[in-house]
């Protein structure tokens, strides 16, 4: 009976559709939150998230809907991060839904993640409710729109609701559109626990808190409950539901979205994805989908201070708890010293947990440029996986390489087919499908390398189309390449922090481009500083860093100590994310140059 007043649902948007602020109304118009206590979009509750006004982190919130039927439902909204790196963790929460609010942007129209939300939400068999959003703008297009998403996806639009999130206009049709269009939860109650956990965080009070969904059986305080996939045990301390402050519960049943705390102290207990069930009497299988969340991208990185390695250590042990998709271990560089090779799921994923570092943690970093890792046939028979380019075997002892592939779904107008194409191609992609949506507008699919997608090509394909791209990708399978290793050297010594790795066509030609950044970003230093790229002993470029002509420094010990004072201190400000390598100053953008191509 109770099952019958519950709603589960997410909002599944492409980026900047305005799925946060459809959440915030939501939560606003059923008295979750007041005017007063509502920050702006209170799902994304890490400081970081509202800056970049992405959501990252999951959350689930439960609120009390009085219908026009006279009746009170729970609606259990859950957030979804809205980026292709954390695609897993968006399936998951969609796992826990049965329905999903498909957000579009009037003024954009379907773009690639909303078609691959969809996608996702039709995958974990969603009923899908099409919302038009921004009407209020001028450019608003809502007709076209429909008839967009009805071409484009096969969504029937007669019962889309057009609104504006930001004033709350027709957020109410949306609410009893909930009411009747989502079904209710089903789901045995007598029969054993299963509990989908879709997100864990680490709280230093309870330990990890599960966000799950209950999907049959009963669970309650005192229960000894079973990770089906890691197979840890543990005896339940609470569960309860957000809303959005922690509320306690007697138990959550089949149907039920909520936490559960066990002081379970190692996230990788409780990893997204897995089942819960009971111990002595458990489910006999789990939840489809599990899977272990790889990261795909791996960067070095150390203190710029090599006393403050320990603090680093610390700091990623903190953030590992909230986080178990970030791995890492201590690597040294003979250029950078001590520090950590880490793996991130994605590049948004690395640049979060670099900025909390610097922030959360006030560590000053050098980080190495982004990798992915290829698996290195040796002649010997042996598969070596390498993450770290300054690791590569040398050549004579490798067989093959292979790396990474994407399957990229490339969405443009028709205009734009040609130079997406062109720029996949120069990407070293392999063109898979082509698909026309509509008369005007294609869905284009490459397998492109990931190491490709990690340096600029986002940048190149919205330049290359006005910005009328979108991209989405999932990650694909490991295919051969003839790759190499190019090494640097600054002032004849090799710079294992500087390695990279190239497809050897480009080779050349990157040992040039990178030789002549480097030149640009290093500064001028009293005596003349040679670069050279190399593939093993050969070398493929080369070039001169000038020394000083005149000594500056001469003009600061001159003129008022005060403007003196500041110089000095500038300077030392300038020079923290500098190391020096050899008797060469290297700044922080130089490990990074190899990103930069052209
Ligand atoms: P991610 O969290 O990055 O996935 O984005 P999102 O889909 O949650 O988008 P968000 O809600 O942050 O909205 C993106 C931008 O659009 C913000 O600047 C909003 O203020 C704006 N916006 C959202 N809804 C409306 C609307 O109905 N009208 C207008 N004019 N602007 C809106």
């Amino acid at each position: 009976e109770r099952q019958k007043h519950i709603r589960n649902f997410s909002i599944v948007a492409h980026i900047d559709h305005g799925k946060s602020t459809l959440a915030d109304r939501i939560l606003e118009m059923t008295d979750t939150v007041s005017k007063r206590e509502m920050t702006n979009q209170i799902l994304d509750d890490m400081e970081l998230e509202r800056e970049r006004g992405i959501t990252i982190k999951l959350n689930a919130v439960a609120l009390t809907y009085h219908a026009d039927d006279g009746e009170d439902y729970i609606f259990h909204l859950i957030d979804t991060p809205g980026h292709v790196d954390f695609s897993y963790e968006v399936s998951r929460s969609l796992a826990a839904c049965e329905g999903a609010i498909l957000v579009v942007d009037a003024t954009q129209g379907v773009e690639a993640q909303t078609l691959a939300n969809v996608y996702l939400a039709l995958d974990n068999d969603l009923e899908i409710l099409p919302v038009i959003n921004k009407i209020d703008l001028p450019s608003a297009d809502a007709a076209g729109t429909k008839a967009q998403i009805e071409e484009e996806i096969g969504l029937d639009t007669d019962e889309a609701v057009d609104i504006s999130a930001k004033s709350g206009l027709g957020v109410k049709d949306v609410l009893e559109k909930i009411v009747q269009d989502i079904p209710a939860p089903t789901g045995d109650l007598d029969a054993p626990l299963k509990a989908l956990i879709f997100d864990s965080k680490y709280d230093d009070y309870r330990g990890v808190v599960l966000s799950v969904r209950v999907t049959e059986g009963v669970v309650k305080r005192g229960d000894r409950i079973k990770f089906i996939n890691s197979g840890a045990e543990y005896e339940v301390a609470e569960v309860g539901i957000n809303s959005p402050k922690p509320i306690a519960q007697d138990y959550l049943m089949a149907g039920d979205v909520g936490y559960i705390t066990a002081s379970i102290k190692d996230i990788k207990d409780a990893r997204v994805g897995d089942t819960i069930t009971i111990a002595n009497n458990p489910a006999p299988e789990a939840i489809h989908g599990y899977r272990q969340m790889q990261p795909m991208v791996y960067a070095g990185l150390y203190p710029t201070d090599n006393a403050k390695f320990n603090d680093l250590r610390e700091a990623l042990e903190k953030l590992q708890l909230n986080d178990a998709a970030l791995t890492f271990e201590p690597e040294s560089s003979q250029a950078l010293g001590f520090g950590f090779r880490c793996g991130f799921l994605g590049m948004l994923h690395m640049d979060v947990i670099q900025e909390r570092l610097e922030r959360e943690f006030n560590l000053e970093l050098i980080t190495t440029a982004p990798s992915v890792t290829y698996h290195v046939y040796q002649h010997d028979g042996e598969m070596l996986n390498v993450e770290n380019p300054a690791e590569m075997p040398d050549v004579t002892m490798i067989k093959s390489i292979e790396e990474p592939f994407v399957k990229a779904s490339i969405m443009v107008p028709n205009d734009y087919v040609g130079a997406v194409m062109e720029l996949c191609q120069r990407k070293r992609g392999q063109f898979d499908t082509m698909e026309y949506l509509s008369d005007t507008r294609v869905n284009v699919m490459y397998h492109i390398p990931l190491a490709e997608i990690i340096y600029d090509f986002f940048d190149r394909l919205k330049s290359s189309t006005r910005g009328y791209a979108s991209l989405d990708y999932e990650i694909d399978d490991y295919r051969p390449s003839d790759l190499v290793k190019i090494d640097i050297l600054l002032n004849g010594d090799r710079v294992d922090a500087l390695s990279f790795i190239s497809h050897r066509s480009f080779a050349e030609q990157r040992g040039r481009e990178i030789a002549t950044t480097l030149k640009g970003i290093i500064p001028r230093q009293n005596f003349e500083i040679p670069i050279q790229a190399a593939i093993g002993s050969k070398i493929i470029a080369r070039t001169n860093i000038k020394a000083y002509r005149k000594d500056v420094t001469a003009r600061i010990h001159t003129g008022d100590p005060d403007r003196r004072a500041k110089l000095l201190d500038k300077q030392k400000r300038g020079k923290k994310r500098m190391k020096a390598v050899g008797k060469v100053e290297v700044p922080q953008a130089a490990f990074m140059a190899v990103l930069q191509t052209d």
